[in-house]
Formats: C-alpha cells, structure tokens, sequence
C-alpha cells in the first residue's frame, strides 16, 4: 500500500485561529503534499463551539474532516448540520441522543481514511466509556477504511497513554486533543500506530489556553466570574504530520508542526 500523509490540527481558537489556519494552509501543502487534512474545530466560535458558517469555511478550504469534543453544543445552530453533514464529527460516545455521529470515512486518490473523534471520561462529561466505543467504532469501520485516525480529546495524559497503547496496531494513528498545549512525546508505538498525547491549539499563544491572559488569571486569583474573550496575542498552528506506512493502518512516523502565523495574519 503506498504511503500518504495527513496532517491533523490541533483544536482551531477563534477567529484568529481560523485565519492562522487558513493563512498557513497553501504553503503547508506545498511543503507537504497531505492526501487529507483533519482539524479539531470546537473553539472555532469565539473559542466556544463551531457554527455552520464556520465549518463550511473550512471545508471550503481544504479541511477534509472535522472534530469537535466538550464545546460541540455550545452554538444551537449546529445542532441540524451534525446531523446531516458526514465529515463533521461529535465524540462517538457521547449518548445516542445527542445530535451528530462520532466517525465518518473520507476517500482521496483511492485511500480511504476513516476519522473518529473520541472524548475521554476524567474529568469530562461524555455520556458513555470511552474505551468500549472506541472498539465499536472500529468494528464498524472494519471494511470501510484502509486507515484510521482517532482524535482523543481529553483531560487526562494517562487517559490518552491508556488509549494509544489500547489501539495499537489497530489504528494508523491516535491523537489527542482538549489541553491546548502540545506535548513532546510524538512517537510510532511498537504495533504501527502514531501516538502523540495532545497536538496543541490553533490560535493565540499569548493568552491561557486561548482566553485572554489578564481575564484568565482574574479568575484564577479572585476566585470571582469573569467574562472570557479569545486572546489576541501571537497565534501560532499547532499541528502533527503522520506518514502511513505500508501495511493498511499502520503508521511510519509523526512529527509535529508549530508555526507561527503568517504574517498579517
Ligand atoms: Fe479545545
Ligand atoms: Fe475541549
């Protein structure tokens, strides 16, 4: 099976994340040549959520599947596009209820990648475990794809280590999202799957994860509510490149991308 590469980015902060994003994108396939492009995009809203507007301007431009995780409910209005739009995806164990699915199966020059968006159960409100979803999701996708990547989007490291080594050798790639800081621990596991416990954000380096600074620490040190705005300050791509190798859903590496924005983003 001949190798492809798909470059996965991490969790898109406002607006201003979007245009580095979309800023960074042409030269980013030039130098690259990803088959697919997959991004996190549940703080694209104002760092709260995603509308249809703001999905169908990714699309447009490029991103072959979307991800969401705990803010995927935030903006009413996408509640019918989750349902009717395959490549956008809500956490597969989220309950049954909730609007949207959890995986989808995207084909390009004849290789199809199946996506699958996860959310961790520590410290996050997904309605069903997590680990048991994650084989149902695979059983599901068993003749549909030549590869898998699994966008975790968690609290925990240990929840996201746990899982990685749990879908080894059974997944191109697992990756995880939520903390908006990128970890240095990209690796192939020994059974073929890319591994990396959280790409990073998308957006503005300079606030707290996303909020603008003086805001978040308010919080933090009065104990006091405080009205949270997407930060403005140094917007950085926080992305990873996985080869496929190969074997059908195994990898051959990852590496990380961390851009700064173009400038007069
Ligand atoms: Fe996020
Ligand atoms: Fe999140």
């Amino acid at each position: 099976m001949r190798p492809i590469k798909v470059l996965f980015v991490g969790d898109v902060v406002g607006g201003l994340g979007k245009r580095t994003l979309l800023g960074l994108l042409p030269s980013l396939r030039e130098r690259y040549s990803p088959t697919f492009v997959v991004a996190n995009g549940e703080n694209i809203a104002g760092g709260i959520g995603i509308t249809p507007r703001l999905a169908d301007q990714l699309f447009a431009a490029g991103v072959d599947v979307i991800t969401l995780g705990n803010h995927t409910y935030r903006q009413r209005d996408i509640y019918a596009y989750l349902d009717e739009r395959r490549e956008i995806l809500r956490p597969a164990n989220f309950l049954r209820s909730q609007p949207g699915h959890g995986w989808c199966v995207v084909t390009r020059d004849d290789v199809r990648l199946g996506v699958v968006s996860l959310s961790g159960n520590l410290f996050m409100d997904a309605g069903r475990p997590v680990f048991a979803e994650a084989d149902a999701a695979l059983h599901a996708l068993k003749e549909q794809a030549d590869h898998v990547l699994v966008d975790m989007h968690a609290e925990a490291t240990s929840e996201k280590v746990g899982m990685g080594w749990y879908l080894d050798g059974r997944v191109t790639a697992v990756v995880g999202t939520h903390t908006h800081v990128p970890t240095a621990d990209a690796r192939v596991l020994p059974g073929g799957t890319a591994y990396i416990t959280d790409v990073g954000m998308t957006g503005p380096r300079g606030g707290v994860i996303g909020v603008k600074r003086e805001q978040a620490i308010e919080a933090m040190a009065t104990k006091m509510p405080v009205r949270f705005e997407t930060s403005t300050e140094d917007p950085w791509l926080n992305a990873v490149l996985i080869t496929t190798g190969d074997a059908p859903r195994r990898a051959s590496a990852i590496e990380p991308v961390l851009e700064p924005a173009a400038p007069g983003t």
